[in-house]
């Protein structure tokens, strides 16, 4: 099995996803947010490009069907019925419910991750999980990093490299790219206080001064999902559980 990290959008097209598994990951905070909409009980959720594919998408499903969702410059979208905060993602809300979401970064990688042969998603709160889906996938592995317009995330690349350190530990010959073993030294680093990240990491940084404390914490729950949720038919719905966690270090909060 080969690992790979796309570290920023911009190397999603020239990773090899054909054939081969992904994970999608948008730690803050869409990815959180996806993960906690199906250990919630949602139906599915359906990234779109935007807005206005989103209010598009909803006509398919008549009489307030499904929910709108999502967010932009990290703002609620008006006249949408969630936002892209992983508080909100209960099952009083979302269970049983078809999520229509838009978010800037996060969906646009969801999207790009239909190429892959199975894909997933994944966030700190799943990690355990997430990792134990890829290995048992058989196939090489892309982690698909959000990034923010474009560009590099601290958050996202901590996740990736804890996700390839999870996978090289598993006692499988694994290769892995050089992004991979960069992401995988950072997530080393961090691993130690993840709590670190609310400093140093730019939309850590801008989540917390629009007061954001609370979604922060979420998404740095560790491991404390124990599901995939995984892409099919271009939507994204729950995955099974993945087993018990296993005894992981633990990040000190
Ligand atoms: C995104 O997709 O860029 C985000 O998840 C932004 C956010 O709402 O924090």
């Amino acid at each position: 099995m080969r690992v790979d990290v796309a570290l920023t959008p911009s190397e999603f097209a020239g990773a090899s996803l054909a054939g081969g598994a992904a994970l999608v990951i948008d730690v803050l905070r869409a990815s959180t947010s996806v993960v906690a909409a199906c250990a919630a009980g949602c139906r599915q959720v359906i990234p779109v490009a935007d807005a206005e594919a989103a209010r598009a998408r909803a006509r398919a499903f008549p009489g307030g069907g499904a929910l709108l969702a999502g967010e932009q410059g990290g703002e609620p979208i008006p006249g949408f019925d969630l936002g892209n905060s992983p508080m909100e993602y209960i099952p009083e809300r979302v269970r049983g419910r078809t999520i229509i979401l838009t978010t800037t970064n996060g969906t646009a990688a969801m999207i790009a991750a239909r190429a892959a042969a199975a894909a997933g998603v994944a966030a700190l709160t799943n990690l355990t999980a997430a990792a134990r889906w890829a290995a048992a996938q058989g196939r090489d592995v892309t982690l698909l990093c959000a990034g923010e317009k474009g560009r590099f995330s601290l958050e996202d690349a901590v996740c990736a490299g804890l996700l390839v350190d999870r996978l090289t530990g598993a006692g499988e010959a694994i290769e892995v790219s050089d992004a991979a073993m960069a992401a995988r030294r950072v997530g080393q680093y961090y691993l130690a206080d993840l709590s670190r990240l609310l400093d140093d990491s730019a939309w850590a940084r801008k989540l917390d001064r629009a007061g954001r404390a609370a979604d922060l914490r979420a998404c740095l729950a560790l491991a404390s999902v124990d599901a995939v949720p995984v892409l099919a038919d271009g939507a994204v719905v729950p995955g099974v559980p993945c087993g018990p966690p296993a005894a992981q270090p633990e990040a000190r909060r």
